[in-house]
């Protein structure tokens, strides 16, 4: 079944729709937390429970078909399963999941990320990018003996303790539950795209690094203007405190060489996740040799205890990821397919933005590369389809939740045979025109039922 019938009732037609994935999520619910193994997946009344993938499709185990543009959180920019991939992962995993040794795979991976990223002189790769960033604020306090860490207010960084802080409203730096005072006591969130709050917090001379999202809290929510960016570049310089860009995201999707690339600014580190290990998982931490030499061990044993930090990690650059990361760098690194994606992107950006006009919808799609975002709380609907700019809005009200909404538009859009994380997508080289014009379908249809009951 490709498309379901959109009854009155959103919340009846999702659960009647679904009655495997209720089963499996009753299931669930006796086993995970919130019947589910990442926050962001949690849905209500239930989780959709995927079967199979394929280019832009996913397919749940009640057989119904999805235009996809979770896109792996990101991990993938070229569709489900792209051939050069899945092969690459296919072939090694007949010689072997993981020899716990070094390998051909994992110098070749490296290879290409000093290729591609500008100030990638070495690297260690890491099981995800939560570890890369977490490696990454070791490096700093290492190489500048300091202590502090500056960063934004909505901008995520993975989900350790020492950076999983301000992200969402009210964004303060408190410890949540499990969370070291003492170590969140050591984080200054500031907020975004303030150059004069950033001077004025690194005058004092204690700040180790100051990392952030190169285009904006969680890929551009709250864009972060390059003049922001080139700024922070010169003011960290000055103050003795490390750059760190987090690329998990922006890498190797805003440009062959990440966000750094396409701004042509040079952090002191930079760190990476998801298309990096090619849909596998996989993270690393590239940047100055100087500064990436506080992972190498020195001959001395009081200075190894002095400067050289511990990283093991079983599954680092394990060889299935190695595998994809290479096919997946190999294939993004002329700019092609980078270069596709954003157009699709912004023929998908312009059409929802057409039909908002239309139906008199007062919300805005927008976005800057492989991407849209849903702006719930617009005060007018678009003008057309190209009224997308959200500057000069407060960065409070872009970064709002508007939970009901996006649950609503998620389900309405699980009906209409799309799925979306509810507030922002990502798109590949899989969403082919042909696709494209499915989901505008879809999406008008959902909007005309988010209207029928009240919510648009
Ligand atoms: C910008 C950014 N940094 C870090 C992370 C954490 O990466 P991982 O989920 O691989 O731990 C994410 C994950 O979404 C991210 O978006």
């Amino acid at each position: 079944m490709a498309r379901l019938a959109t009854p009155p009732g959103l919340q009846h037609a999702y659960t009647d729709a679904l009655p495997a994935s209720q089963a499996l999520a009753d299931r669930a619910r006796k086993l995970f937390p919130d019947a589910v193994t990442h926050d962001n997946r949690r849905m209500d009344p239930f989780p959709l429970y995927v079967d199979r993938a394929d280019g832009a499709y996913k397919w749940d185990v009640d057989g119904h078909r999805y235009v996809d543009y979770w896109m792996g959180h990101g991990a993938l920019l070229l569709g489900h399963n792209p051939p050069a991939v899945r092969d690459a992962v296919r072939e090694q995993a007949l010689r072997g999941t993981h020899y716990g040794a070094c390998h051909v795979k994992e110098v070749e991976w490296g290879e290409w990320v000093c290729r591609l990223v500008p100030s990638a002189e070495r690297l260690r790769f890491t099981a995800s990018g939560t570890e890369a960033t977490h490696l990454a604020l070791r490096l700093a306090r290492a190489a500048t003996g300091k202590r502090h860490v500056v960063k934004f207010a909505g901008h995520f960084h993975g989900w350790h303790e020492g950076l999983e802080i301000g992200v969402r409203e009210p964004y303060a730096a408190e410890p949540q539950a499990g969370q070291l005072r003492e170590v969140v006591d050591l984080v200054t969130v500031l907020p975004p795209n303030d150059i004069a709050a950033v001077r004025e917090r690194l005058a004092a001379g204690d700040v180790a690094a100051v990392i952030l999202e190169p285009t904006g809290g969680h890929f551009g929510v709250v864009p972060a203007p390059p003049a922001f960016v080139a700024a922070l570049r010169e003011e960290t310089r000055r103050a003795g405190a490390l750059l760190i860009f987090d690329e998990v995201v922006t890498g190797f999707r805003v440009a062959p060489g990440g966000a750094q690339d396409k701004l042509g600014v040079r952090p002191d580190l930079t760190t990476l996740a998801k298309i990096v290990a090619g849909g596998l998982p996989g993270g690393a931490v590239a940047g100055r040799a100087d500064v990436l030499a506080y992972l190498a061990t020195k001959a001395d044993p009081q200075e190894n205890r002095r400067t050289k930090i511990a990283h093991p990690g079983t599954f680092n650059a394990n060889p299935l990821s190695a595998a994809a990361g290479v096919a997946m760098l190999s294939a993004v690194a002329d700019g092609q397919a980078i270069r596709f994606a954003n157009e699709q992107a912004a023929k998908l950006r312009h059409g929802f933005n057409e039909i908002l006009a239309r139906e008199r919808v007062a919300w805005k799609i927008y976005g800057e590369h492989s991407d849209w975002k849903v702006f719930f709380g617009a005060d007018t609907p678009p003008r057309d389809g190209a009224d997308q700019s959200v500057a000069g809005i407060d960065w409070r009200r872009l970064d709002a939740k508007h939970g009901d909404q996006s649950r609503t538009l998620r389900q309405a859009l699980v009906l209409q045979g799309v799925d979306f994380n509810g507030g922002r997508a990502l798109v590949g080289t899989c969403h082919t025109d042909d696709v494209i014009g499915e989901t505008l379908t879809a999406f008008a249809a959902a909007v005309r039922a988010m209207k029928d009951e009240g919510l648009a």
